[in-house]
């Protein structure tokens, strides 16, 4: 077995290369050409040579990997495989509309498909490991990250770990084809205060064990090999030396049996962080606390044998580590064949292959939102005459691939632009004012243009002379992501500017909004007809919102985020608790704003379609208390065949930890042809009815739940059964 092999190798090892298992590295040059003489890298070529690194990050190319597993397996004593990981967040090549966009379907099976062929790709060019799915629930859009997961809910959140792991790892995890999943960061990195990235994360129990950590536990369920601590602290405890979190929790608790990685540096800074005195400190804290691997920190390399030789760290704690890194390697089928993943046939066939073009073109459809249709003004005419195309990001090839695509070439999207042209040569482009600097890349911050107009007066003069105006704005693609927080939610620069002047001179306007992030959009929600969420759609922008547009795809897609109406009101979620004093009274003093509304702009889960879906006959039978059934009749009443996503949402009226006001429980994903009903059954188990107390328990208690099933978190029917 795995285990025996593991055993039997580990028995052999030093402790230096014990430590060297645990320890992975950026990648640095050539590993053919000469050694630079700056930086480190002439200490890790030695490094991998002595069998002291267990992984590297950021190599690819079947070239480059296959001679660095070369130098490694044939030069280092044991000649132990490396696992090569890297970032392959939605897509490698061929891009992958951005995590949250991909979570707006609810659409599992076309989410693990779009895992599946980042794995493909990933695969095909000496990757094994993908530091992927971020599974961190977020409530504050200010966070760039939110693009990178699956929004603000924990059981969708949930499904969608399970998802992405099962696309990434597929049911066999030594085929050359898949590779190892990483759920990231654990944990309570998206509650980092105020949205700013690497920020303190200061959370209740409540929270934790109820929204932040079960789809952790949903990816450890659906078996992934790998979890990701973070850079945060939670409640006064870096979470890279959490040993409540890494130990008590993740493995024990959870039975998790992969390896926990570091986030890169996070060991490194815990000194920063005021937890440790230096890195021989934070080596020991990190490893007692059962973090298996540090990324770049050089921590562990430099102190950890030192650290087990004064009876600071124990050696069953390094086994510990270093045979669950073993065991993954030993399942990816490293031992059996080093160079598995180096095939150069595949890299030449696999990496843009149109199968993958079709399956992200399918995602991209799926995650487009329409968010107001008034007088049906879309879908547009095949042939309508005299369509204004404005804005810079409808002509833009880069922005739409979004933020984290390291692996991708950039201008690679088909623009908004192209699409629609492919439909319709009535078409007339003016890209507006400059919104944001044309190399704006990963690594900066992007700016923004506030005050050159030049390019104003040549779009609002197309628009008033055109019978329609579809204009393209919204965030850049780098906008969002790591390092990426806002204070404002806006539309960035002049773009709501030339939105409200294109609108005085047509109001037959159709916004399609890009963006990483909810955004706030009153002015555009009150008075634009016709607005189109399409978030950052990948290589296959273009296409799938045109076939939105002009009608050949019925948008079906349905917020995963709140959007509020103002940054004030963030973080703004549906499943929040009542407070003492909801309700309205004739005074101030009930919970509320005095300039705002309490309400969001578009609450989670919305989103329209062509047609038109009613609901009817919400029943429940509770008579088997284990398996209560929630059903109701879905009909399209309107013209167009369509998908809805029906939600069932349940409020535990009364219990020993007051529970939010409502929590998704069941989704279901329907087809309806015009005039068709049909009827949805949920069943509700323990599973669904119960919560985590504050001492981490799953109870079930009896009372009264409260039900709604409906096509979003705020519209629904309503009932309510008692659990004895
Ligand atoms: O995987 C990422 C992580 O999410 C953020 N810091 C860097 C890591 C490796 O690139």
């Amino acid at each position: 077995t795995i285990d025996q092999k593991v055993d039997s190798l580990l028995s052999l090892m030093t402790l230096e290369e014990k430590v060297g298992q645990m320890n992975q590295y950026n990648g640095f040059w050539d590993v053919t050409g000469p050694v630079p003489e700056e930086g480190n890298a002439a200490t890790k070529y030695e490094h991998l040579k002595k069998g002291w690194v267990g992984s590297m990050l950021n190599v690819t190319g079947t070239e480059e990997v296959r001679k660095l597993q070369k130098l490694v397996v044939e030069e280092s004593r044991l000649g132990i495989p490396i696992i090569f990981g890297f970032d392959v967040i939605h897509g490698y090549k061929t891009v992958a509309p951005i995590p949250l966009a991909e979570a707006a379907s609810w659409d599992l099976e076309a989410i693990a498909n779009s895992a599946k062929i980042a794995a493909d790709e990933a695969s095909a060019v000496g990757l094994n490991w993908t530091f992927a799915p971020m599974v961190d629930i977020s409530r504050d859009a200010r966070w760039g990250r939110v693009m990178e997961g699956a929004g603000e809910d924990t059981y969708l959140g949930s499904q969608i770990a399970k998802a992405r792991v099962k696309g990434f790892q597929g049911d066999d995890l030594s085929q050359p084809n898949t590779i190892a999943a990483c759920a990231k960061h654990f944990a309570a990195y998206g509650f980092v205060e105020a949205g700013r990235d690497y920020n303190t994360a200061d959370i209740g129990t409540s929270t934790l064990y109820n929204a932040v950590l079960p789809p952790f536990e949903a990816a450890v369920n659906a078996d992934v090999k790998t979890v990701m601590n973070g850079f945060n602290l939670l409640n006064g405890i870096p979470v890279t030396a959490d040993k409540n979190l890494q130990r008590n929790i993740l493995k024990d608790k959870w039975g998790f049996d992969g390896f926990v990685i570091s986030d890169w540096g996070s060991i490194g800074e815990l000194v920063p962080h005021g937890y440790a005195e230096d890195l021989n400190h934070a080596a020991e804290l990190a490893a007692n606390a059962g973090s298996d691997m540090d990324m770049e920190s050089t921590a562990y390399i430099t102190h950890l044998v030192n650290n087990v030789k004064e009876g600071k760290v124990s050696e069953e704690y390094i086994d510990d580590a270093v045979k669950r890194i073993l065991k993954v390697k030993y399942e990816l089928g490293l031992f059996d064949d080093p160079y598995k993943y180096c095939n150069e046939e595949r890299e030449k066939e696999r990496l843009y292959h149109e199968d993958h073009q079709k399956g992200v073109l399918d995602m991209a459809k799926k995650s487009i939102v329409l968010l107001k249709n008034e007088g049906n003004l879309l879908p547009i005419n095949k042939n309508q005459k005299k369509i204004a195309v404005i804005g810079e990001l409808a002509n833009d090839n880069n922005s739409p691939l979004g933020s984290w695509r390291i692996g991708s070439d950039d201008n690679t999207a088909v623009t908004v632009l192209e699409g629609l042209k492919k439909y319709n040569s009535n078409i007339t482009y003016s890209k507006g004012p400059k919104v944001f600097n044309s190399d704006a890349n990963f690594l900066m911050d992007v700016e923004v243009n506030e005050t050159d107009t030049n390019g104003m007066q040549e779009a609002v003069a197309l628009a008033k002379e055109s019978d329609l105006v579809v204009i393209v704005l919204g965030e850049h693609g780098f906008q969002s992501g790591e390092g990426r927080s806002r204070t404002q939610l806006g539309l960035p620069g002049l773009q709501l500017q030339l939105l409200k002047k294109v609108h005085e001179v047509n109001k037959n306007v159709i916004l399609i909004l890009m963006n990483g992030r909810p955004l706030t959009l009153p002015w555009e929600a009150e008075n634009i007809p016709a607005i189109l969420e399409t978030w950052q759609l990948g290589t296959q922008t273009g296409n799938a919102i045109a076939e939105v547009v002009f009608g050949d795809y019925n948008p079906s897609g349905k917020l995963p985020m709140t959007f509020p109406r103002s940054v004030g009101q963030v973080p703004l979620y549906y499943n929040h608790y009542s407070t003492g004093r909801p309700n309205y009274q004739p005074n101030v003093f009930w919970s509320h704003y005095s300039d705002e509304k309490n309400t969001p702009l578009y609450p989670f889960g919305y989103g329209l379609s062509y047609t038109d879906f009613s609901y009817s006959n919400l029943e429940i039978d509770s008579s088997d208390q284990e398996n209560i059934k929630v059903s109701v009749t879905v009909t399209n009443t309107g013209k167009f065949e369509g998908e809805e996503v029906v939600q069932l949402y349940l409020h535990d009226k009364v219990a020993s930890v007051t529970r939010p006001v409502k929590e998704l429980k069941g989704f279901q994903k329907i087809s309806l042809a015009p005039n068709n009903s049909k009827k949805v059954t949920f069943t509700l188990t323990d599973k669904e009815l119960g919560f985590y107390n504050n001492n981490y328990e799953f109870v079930v208690e009896p009372g009264e739940f409260g039900v709604m099933v409906g096509t979003n978190s705020q519209e629904g029917l309503e009932n309510s059964f008692v659990k004895k």
